[in-house]
Formats: structure tokens, sequence, C-alpha cells
């Protein structure tokens, strides 16, 4: 989950990063009362949007006064930056900026540690400065058991080149947010720019956090970062259930158990739809092992109440939950959504009891149900409902 510069502000906050006071407004006049709160001097109107380049697409804005503030505010409202609308700018206290520096640290998945990477030469265009001149941006290898202690972090200020009454300030707050990164289990800290003010102050003015939701059950805080307004809502929804489910655009909703086994069908699927027009998947749900009518019931629901499903394909293979079980989980969920179920429902089951499973979806005899023999059969039939 990526997060809003200005939760990020609050995190660094927490963790002792050195930031400027910052207000959230989504009204002109709320804008010119944070500007207020914050002194009346000059500030910076900030758009508040998961993407990069704001600054560069007009979306980062001076103001000598509340007033202005206000005014700026009111034309960052509304701007459209690369796809995203935004709703809310951050009114930031103005810093006096000396020198405008580059830090970040990541996952790097290749070598199975974290990197770092640090610049002197900071600010806007630092995917510019990472292609044409790549000795400019050092990289430092992080040991995940080691972190970024005091004699990692003054290697890094080493190699980017810091200057030496500089290095030792820097050194302290990479510190700081490598105890961002891994007090929060982020994947990815970036401070561009970090700046040194005309006093001397070292500052984060800009940060980007991507939080692991991985581990969010050790961060009870981190779900009420979430941007729910942002939320699918049928993803929401699901959330809700517990059930692993993911959007797409196509019209045949999925339902498989094992995450192998549902993306498979979802490319099976897309191949099958090929031969009827370019029918896709419209969904990834995977309900796991224990297949319960209920588990099975509230998956249903999700697809059906989703207005580009056209049918649904349930592909699964009984293990320890039987097939016979899924089979009566099918047909109770049936009975539970009753008017609700208006889709036809192309199931194969294959695995443990699986004639069984058969012989109990062909008992019940719903008319929405069909029953395919295989995964290939299943995905074309399917695909063919859907073009139907
Ligand atoms: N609080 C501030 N005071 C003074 N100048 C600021 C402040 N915040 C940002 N700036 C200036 O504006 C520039 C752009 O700001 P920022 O880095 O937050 O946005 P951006 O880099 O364009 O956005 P993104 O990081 O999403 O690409 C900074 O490099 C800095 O020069
Ligand atoms: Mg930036």
């Amino acid at each position: 989950m990526d997060l809003f510069e200005y939760q990020a502000r609050d995190i660094f906050d927490k963790h002792g990063v050195p930031v400027l006071g910052g207000v959230v407004a989504t009204t002109a006049d709320q804008a010119r009362a944070g500007a207020e709160h914050l002194g009346g001097g000059t500030v910076v109107v900030k758009a508040q949007v998961k993407t990069g380049g704001r600054g560069k697409a007009g979306g980062v804005k001076l103001a000598h006064s509340p007033a202005e503030a206000a005014e700026k505010a009111g034309e960052i409202l509304g701007m459209d930056i690369k796809g995203h609308t935004v709703h809310q700018v951050m009114v930031a206290a103005g810093a006096q900026i000396a020198e405008e520096y580059y830090f970040s640290i990541l996952l790097d998945r290749s070598e199975r540690r974290y990197l770092a990477m640090a610049s002197v030469e900071g600010g806007m265009d630092i995917e510019q400065l990472a292609v044409e001149r790549p000795d400019a941006l050092a990289k430092v290898a992080v040991d995940p058991l080691v972190g970024i202690d005091a004699a990692k972090a003054a290697q890094i200020a080493d190699a980017a080149g810091f200057a030496p009454d500089v290095a030792g300030p820097v050194a302290e707050v990479f510190m700081k947010l490598w105890d961002v990164y891994q007090g929060e289990d982020a994947t990815l800290v970036e401070v561009n720019p970090l700046v040194r003010t005309a006093d001397g102050a070292i500052v984060a003015l800009d940060g980007k956090i991507t939080i692991d939701e991985n581990a969010g059950f050790r961060h009870p805080d981190h779900a009420a970062l979430e941007d729910a307004a942002a939320a699918d809502p049928l993803e929401a929804r699901a959330k809700e259930k517990g059930l692993n489910y993911v959007k797409l655009d196509g019209s045949v909703g999925i339902i498989g158990n094992g995450a192998g086994l549902v993306m498979s069908t979802l490319d099976v699927v897309a191949y099958a739809g090929e031969a009827f027009g370019g029918v896709l998947p419209a969904n990834f749900l995977d309900i796991g092992g224990g297949a319960s009518a209920e588990v099975m019931a509230n998956g249903l629901d999700i697809i059906l109440s989703d207005p580009q499903v056209k049918a649904v394909f349930v592909n699964v293979f009984g293990g320890i939950t039987a097939c016979d079980e899924v089979a009566r989980g099918i047909v109770a969920a049936l009975e539970m959504l009753g008017d609700h179920a208006t889709k036809p429902l192309v199931v194969r089951l294959d695995g443990n009891n699986v004639l069984e499973g058969r012989a109990i979806l062909a008992a019940a005899a719903h008319p929405l149900v069909t029953l395919a023999d295989t995964m290939d059969g299943g995905a074309a039939k399917a695909a063919e409902l859907a073009n139907a």
C-alpha cells in the first residue's frame, strides 16, 4: 500500500525524522486556515496524489500569505495529475532550501537484501539523473540483519559524496529513516528532496512510503492509512468478508481454490475467450482450502453483484475439502442467494470425491448450473455463455 505524502510525513515525525509542519486541506478555506495555523508566513501548497512528478505538473505551489494559500489550493484541488484527481492538498511550512538531496531504502528482491540509494543532487529530476549519470546516485547494499547502523549510514553518506560537515547530520537522518523502514514494515521509503536548510538543518521535505500489507497483523494502526474512497467497492466488500478477491475488467466471474489454480483459470478463460470475441475474466477469487457453503455464498454474492459479470466459472480441485463438500456448498449457496443468483454458472470439479460431488450437483439440477468435465471445457462453456 502506497501512502500519501502527508501520511509519510506523520510517520517520519513519529520516528524522529525531521519534518516541517503540515496541514491537510480539502477546500481553499481549509488551506487558508492551515496556512494561518502554520504562522501566516510562506507555505507550500502540495497536491496529495499517489503519483510522482507533482511539482512538474503544477501540483506544488509556493504561497506567501494565507490568502494566497487559499488561491493556490483552489487551483490545485480538482487538478488531474497523471490520471489522479487531486481531492486534498497539504499546506506545508516553507523551507529556506540551501541544497536538495535524495535518499531511499528499498527491497532488492533479486539480491535478497535491502538497497539504500543516496545522491547530493536530489530534487525533481532524480529519474533522469539515475539514467544519465548513474555515478551521481550511490547504491549501497544493506544487510537486513544489520540494517542501517552508524557505520552503514556513514558509508552511504561517503559513497554519495556528502561534504564532511553535512555527512554527520545526514547519516543521523538515514538511521532514523531505517527506523521507519523496519519499524513500519515498509518496502520503500523515499525522501526527495531531503534538504539542508539555510540554517543548516537537515529536513525531509517530501516522503514516499510503501507499506507491506502482509505485515498488517503487526500494525493495527496501518488499517487507518487505507484510502477508503479510492478502493474498489467490490474489493472493499470482499475484504470485509475475508475473501481474496481482485476485480478485473472482463465478463467471466471466476471462483477457484488455491492461488495457482485461480491464476491458471484466468489464463485458460482468457485463452478460451478468444474464440468468443475476446471474452476475459472478471476477477480473481481464491476461496482457499475450506470452501464452506458460507464462503461459497459470499464469493458468489460478490461476483454476481459485479454488473460486468455475464457468467461464472467455478473451478475447484478437491483436496482436504473434498468435492462433495464443495458441491454441497454450491447448492447451499444458491439456496441462500435465491433470486439474487441470476447468471449462469459453469462448475468444474475434480480431485477428492469428484464423483460424489458431481452427483450432488446433478441431483440438485439447478437451472443456472452447467457441469463441465475439464478445465478447458468449462472455460470455453463459461466464455460462450458470457458472450451469449
Ligand atoms: N515545504 C517546502 N518548502 C520549500 N520548498 C518546497 C517544500 N516542499 C517542496 N518544495 C520544493 O518543491 C519541489 C517539489 O516538491 P516535492 O518533492 O514535494 O514534489 P515532487 O517531487 O514534484 O513530487 P514527487 O516527489 O511526487 O515527484 C522540491 O524539490 C522543493 O524544491
Ligand atoms: Mg519529490
